[in-house]
């Protein structure tokens, strides 16, 4: 399928996604996002696909949603435009294999949503974040309210979100933010490297692991705990589990087949 917005490429079982709009810092319009959410739907039936790389490219990942189309929206048009954000977020958090931000430069407002709607970040020592949306007179519309609390806990949330400012990325480092700081000419070779190893690792535990996870983070610790211990037992249906367990015994590296 072609992207008007997006380049999309696969490296052997690896996925990787680039937002393409770099006129604008990667400007994300409901072109983009109903790409995005075209594109994760048909990489949830991809089997062949393990782990996905979404990135902005070497300079930004995101400046957020398009300024200019927002201005003359009317509230039930931005209502549609926040519910389409939200679906494309949605379906990316709940894709079943897990997705990687790699990020450069800028990611604010809906490019921060957009990266928190990801697995894991790393992110260049020149990477800045945000949620500036106060300084355009609204809030985050695509999640950031609630995505940014669980990441960051909800004071530091209410400080980004509250005052709009920029942090860098040892500050988000040490916000909980992102996952890990790397030069930026690694970006790329770093997040591959990470996906290499996650698409060894064996593919049904590691949905059940993130379904399992995100699904915690909603309720309550018993009825997470409940989840947990069904998904942990529906394991011992694959292959995979006896694999791994008899390698650790043969004192041999486990092959994984996915089944
Ligand atoms: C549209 C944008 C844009 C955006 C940048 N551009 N951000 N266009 N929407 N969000 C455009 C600029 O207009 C400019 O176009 C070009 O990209 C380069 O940007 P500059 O501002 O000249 O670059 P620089 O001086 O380096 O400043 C970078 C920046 C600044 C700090 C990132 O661009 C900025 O503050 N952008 C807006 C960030 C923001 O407020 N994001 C939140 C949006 S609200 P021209 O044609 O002039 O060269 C949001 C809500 C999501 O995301 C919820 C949706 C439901």
């Amino acid at each position: 399928m072609d992207y008007k917005n997006l380049l999309y490429s696969k490296e052997e079982n690896i996925a990787i996604i680039t937002l393409n709009r770099p006129k604008v810092l990667n400007a994300l319009n409901q072109e983009i996002i109903s790409e995005l959410h075209n594109l994760f739907d048909q990489l949830a039936g991809d089997e062949e696909v393990k782990v996905v790389i979404l990135t902005g490219g070497e300079k930004v990942f995101a400046a957020g949603a398009d300024i200019p189309f927002m201005l003359g929206l009317t509230p039930k048009q931005a209502e549609e435009l926040a519910t389409s954000f939200h679906a494309a977020f949605d379906r990316i958090e709940s894709l079943n294999k897990p997705v990687i931000a790699a990020i450069a430069g800028f990611a604010l407002g809906g490019g921060c949503e957009l990266s928190m709607a990801c697995d894991l970040r790393i992110a260049t020592e020149d990477a800045k974040f945000g949620q500036p949306e106060i300084n355009l007179g609204v809030i985050p519309g695509a999640g950031g309210t609630q995505r940014l609390s669980r990441l960051v806990g909800v004071s530091r949330s209410k400080e980004l979100i509250y005052t709009g400012k920029i942090i860098d990325a040892p500050t988000a480092l040490s916000y909980g933010l992102i996952n890990e700081i790397v030069k930026a000419e690694d970006l790329l070779a770093k997040a591959k490297k990470l996906a290499k190893g996650l698409a060894s690792k064996p593919p049904v535990a590691l949905g059940a692991a993130k379904r399992a996870i995100n699904y915690g983070v909603e309720v309550d610790k018993n009825t997470g705990n409940c989840f947990e211990r069904q998904c942990f037992a529906l394991l011992f249906s694959t292959q995979d589990q006896k694999e791994g367990m008899n390698a650790f015994l043969e004192k041999r590296k486990a092959e994984f087949k996915g089944n």
